[in-house]
């Protein structure tokens, strides 16, 4: 087989400074691992808008297209706030999940033991928390028409129109079964279906597909809101949590903090199988920009370096370096080393960025 191409893309704030430690890492399996990759780098939101006066580049959107897998690190940034909404640096990467239909956001959660005590909820609520939230990442209330700014008699009015087709419900439950048939055999579907009927139509879906293909498999359903409730209160009831576009960004956020920080969550962003059987592929942590610690050596590298993993999983079917990373991870946070965001009440002394990405390289090689 040739040898596999990985995209990157840093963007903006600390996306280039996270992805700086990705990048060693993806040398490091190279050289102690002989997984080659043909790496290539390329710019995007803020960071495309200034060199090019657009978000994402046809170019750049082509070679996405081509790549077998693409690294994302992220963008935006108060720089850019007064862009006209066209051109903003977020509609890169939406016109990225849109032209490559990565239609399932998987964005796990888990908390490490050693960050047990540094998340805002009590140890036991979050201890062996291991949840995965599927989230619809290509229609929805992102991209349904009409939308936008209109004038009606004197005043104006903003409009964002919820939509989903039957298909884009399926697709993306299906994939949240086959997920859950290889962890906790669980899926819980969050909608409103109370007062949306986008909603009533999501539960009739699931409900089928699950009827249908996923007999095996325990289903439940919630109201997002709800739902919301629960994954502050008990989220280890969950296992796979399926859910739309907009409410899967809210909940995931809300996950992250079940984790200790928002700088620990990664995701994958999955398409259909191209003609090698991989998905089409993004990967791409779920925190942004945070300009309010770029250029500061601040930001932690562990949501960026753990997508990497979800790569080596998901598109190049090398789970057991995926698990060797993970589990790199995890030392390096069980021996204490943590970036300031992991800083705990009782304080102590941070490490920055680069030092955190040396830790796991340094835990990479006692791994061998
Ligand atoms: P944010 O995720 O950038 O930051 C929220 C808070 O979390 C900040 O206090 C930040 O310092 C902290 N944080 C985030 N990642 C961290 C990390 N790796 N290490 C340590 N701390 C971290 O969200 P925001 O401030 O609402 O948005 C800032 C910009 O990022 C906006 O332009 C927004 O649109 C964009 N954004 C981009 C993505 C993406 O590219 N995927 C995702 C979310 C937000
Ligand atoms: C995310 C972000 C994006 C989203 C923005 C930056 C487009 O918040 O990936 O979670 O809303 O999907
Ligand atoms: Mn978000």
């Amino acid at each position: 087989m040739s040898t596999p191409s990985l995209l990157i893309l840093p963007g903006d704030g600390i996306g280039p400074e996270v992805m700086a430690e990705v990048r060693k890492i993806v040398d490091w399996f190279g050289k102690k691992r002989d997984l080659a990759f043909d790496v290539s780098e390329d710019l995007v939101g803020g960071a495309a808008y200034d060199a090019h006066g657009a978000p994402l580049s046809d170019a750049t959107m082509a070679r996405a297209q081509e790549a077998d897998a693409v690294l994302l690190g992220a963008v935006g940034g108060p720089k850019y706030d007064d862009l006209d909404f066209s051109v903003k640096p977020e509609r890169g990467l939406l016109r990225l999940r849109k032209e490559m239909d990565l239609f399932a956001n998987l964005r796990p959660a888990q908390c490490f033991d050693a960050l047990a005590d540094f998340s805002s909820l009590k140890r036991d609520v979050v201890a062996g928390l291991d949840i995965m939230i599927v989230r619809e990442l290509t229609s929805g209330i992102y991209f349904g028409e009409p939308r936008g700014i209109v004038q009606e008699g004197n005043e104006r009015v903003g409009v964002n129109t919820q939509r989903y087709t039957e298909s884009e419900i399926d697709r993306v439950a299906r994939a949240a079964f086959e997920l859950a048939r290889r962890r906790g055999n669980k899926v819980c579907s969050m909608e409103k279906a109370n007062v949306m009927e986008s909603g009533i139509l999501w539960r009739e879906v699931v409900t089928k597909v699950h009827a249908e293909s996923y007999p095996d498999v325990e289903l439940s359903h919630m109201y997002a809101d709800a739902g919301a409730m629960q994954l502050c209160r008990a989220p280890k009831q969950f296992d796979v949590i399926v859910t739309d576009n907009l409410f899967g960004d809210i909940l995931s956020d809300c996950a992250a903090m079940l984790t200790g920080s928002l700088g620990m969550l990664p995701s994958a962003s999955l398409g259909a199988p191209m003609a090698n059987g991989r998905p089409k592929a993004l990967y791409e942590p779920v925190h942004g920009s945070a300009p309010d610690i770029a250029g500061q050596g601040k930001a932690n590298p562990i949501a960026c370096i753990l997508s990497f993993a979800m790569a080596l999983r998901y598109s190049f079917d090398k789970g057991e370096e995926a698990d060797r990373l993970e589990r790199a991870v995890e030392a390096v946070l069980a021996q204490g080393a943590r970036t300031p965001d992991l800083m705990g009440p009782e304080g102590g002394a941070p490490i920055s960025t680069t030092e955190m990405g040396d830790a796991v390289l340094d835990a990479l090689d006692a791994s061998l």
